[in-house]
């Protein structure tokens, strides 16, 4: 038999950003990270997925983190590995559409602190949420990659993945990157999806899935088959359930085939051997939730992303509605399809998931209507796969006209009032960027670190005037 052509498959490690956003409510400290990055940086890693997607947020909010310190620190500490990030098109890394001077500086500043890689996606799939993003990257000589989300329903046919492939290609995109945030994509039809897509394009194929369901290191085996170019994998320690595969599985699965990642087991190991006893305390502290390391295969039942059952099953609970819970899973089908059918992914499934469970408790179907589910159907989020239920449009926004052009088109910049009112708590460019992001949390932060800053002070001047045995 003649030899096959070596085409080894480059790993994205994602233990610093999805693997603890998927299993510990994305709370792992830069502490935590700082001591390991030295041996991760020489295993090979074809990229570490370290910033964005909640990092950001959760950093502010709960970790009293200032997300961009992180993000230099990764930088100094990883060499010769390339860091990936994950942005949500317009939305950035928060829940509203900015406007694009905010986008643009916010991509040139994450690249001018150290990401090389840039995922780019967008909750509905409307590419035009991706330009300005995708275009800013471009300038600052960053890497696009393009994410398609994922999903499944009738108008999800391997042709619209194929067709929205060549359309990222054409924007300029560096890659593109399947984002399978739930779990759905199961082997055989890998199979027949990644060889379309190698078939139409030329820029590398990169695969994100979630073990969530269960079948993700058979689909990540069929994708390699097929020719993918990038996988993404989690160290044990934070892999499966509803995070990705682990890297030293899928590292042994293509050992001594083509399509060996040359990735060091003994390396692995030791960086395992790290991860193993943060996992193993936050087992202990309720932190990591057992159930969320199996597997659910409601998941493919119901076509639901794992993080938004749970938070569906904690809405319930709210409202002392448990049992409602499989009659609300029933209703999710039923609001995506009203609201033209998105992908379930932040911020979409969110407002599915709260208009069903309204639904559902209302006795009603749209008898109250969210702010959000309105802002979907008047366009503001941008188009659909599919249009929207007219009945339901007309009664969220009556005759109001919905939008049709590219929604950050009526937006006006917003870069200088921003830094106008946060003013005078800018120590940093970077600050303007977390405020104009998350205005409340990022005061909070700014407050807490003044004051720990004041602390340091006393403690310094004290020091000098002999207060303290030294
Ligand atoms: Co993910």
């Amino acid at each position: 038999m003649a030899e096959q052509v070596k085409k080894p498959i480059k790993i994205t490690e994602t233990v610093l950003r999805d693997a603890h956003q998927s299993l510990i409510a994305t709370r792992m400290t830069t502490e935590q990270m700082l001591p390991i990055i030295d041996k991760m940086d020489k295993v090979g890693y074809h990229a570490v997925e370290c910033w964005g997607g909640a990092t950001f947020d959760a950093s502010l909010r709960f970790l009293k983190e200032d997300p961009w310190d992180r993000l230099r620190k990764l930088r100094a500490g990883f060499k010769n590995t390339k860091l990936q990030m994950l942005f949500r098109g317009q939305n950035i890394l928060g829940y509203r559409h900015y406007a694009d001077d905010v986008v643009e500086y916010f991509v040139q500043k994450s690249i001018a602190n150290g990401i090389d890689i840039i995922r780019i996606f967008d909750a509905l799939n409307d590419l035009r949420n991706l330009e300005c993003a995708v275009k800013a990257a471009n300038k600052e000589k960053g890497h696009a990659q393009i994410a398609i989300s994922y999903t499944l329903g009738d108008a999800y046919t391997t042709e619209y993945y194929v067709n929205m492939a060549k359309r990222i290609e054409e924007m300029g995109a560096d890659s593109i990157c399947i984002k399978d945030m739930a779990g759905l994509l199961v082997p055989y039809y890998a199979t027949e999806l990644i060889t379309a897509l190698k078939g139409a394009v030329n820029i590398p194929i990169n695969v994100h899935t979630h073990y969530t369901s269960g079948v993700a290191g058979m689909t990540y085996l069929k994708c390699v088959e097929a020719g993918c170019d990038i996988i993404d994998t989690a160290m044990s320690p934070f892999a499966m359930g509803t995070s990705q595969p682990a890297t030293e599985v899928i590292v042994e699965t293509f050992k001594g085939t083509p399509f060996d990642s040359g990735l060091n087991q003994d390396q692995l190991a030791e960086i395992a051997d790290y991860f193993r006893p943060i996992q193993e305390n936050a087992l202990k502290t309720g932190l990591l939730n057992p159930k969320v390391m199996g597997v659910n295969i409601k998941t493919l039942l119901y076509q639901v992303p794992g993080g938004m059952l749970s938070n569906l099953v904690s809405q319930l609970k709210e409202q002392h509605a448990e049992d409602k819970y499989y009659e609300v899973l029933k209703e999710v089908p039923r609001v995506r399809k009203d609201f033209g059918e998105p992908p379930l992914v932040t911020p979409s499934s969110q407002i599915v998931g709260t208009q069903a469970v309204l639904n559902v408790l209302s006795g009603e179907r749209y008898k109250m209507i969210t702010k959000e589910s309105k802002a979907i159907l008047s366009g503001e989020y941008g188009q659909t796969v599919k249009p929207f239920n007219p009945e339901v449009q007309k009664k969220a926004i009556g005759d109001k006209k919905p939008i049709t052009c590219r929604p950050a088109d009526l937006l006006k910049p917003e870069l200088k009032e921003i830094e106008k009112e946060m003013a005078q708590w800018k120590q940093q460019d970077e600050d303007v960027l977390s405020y104009a992001l998350f205005p409340q949390v990022a005061t909070e932060f700014f407050k807490y670190r003044q004051a720990q800053q004041q602390k340091v002070d006393v403690t310094a001047a004290d020091t000098q005037n002999g207060a303290y045995p030294v």
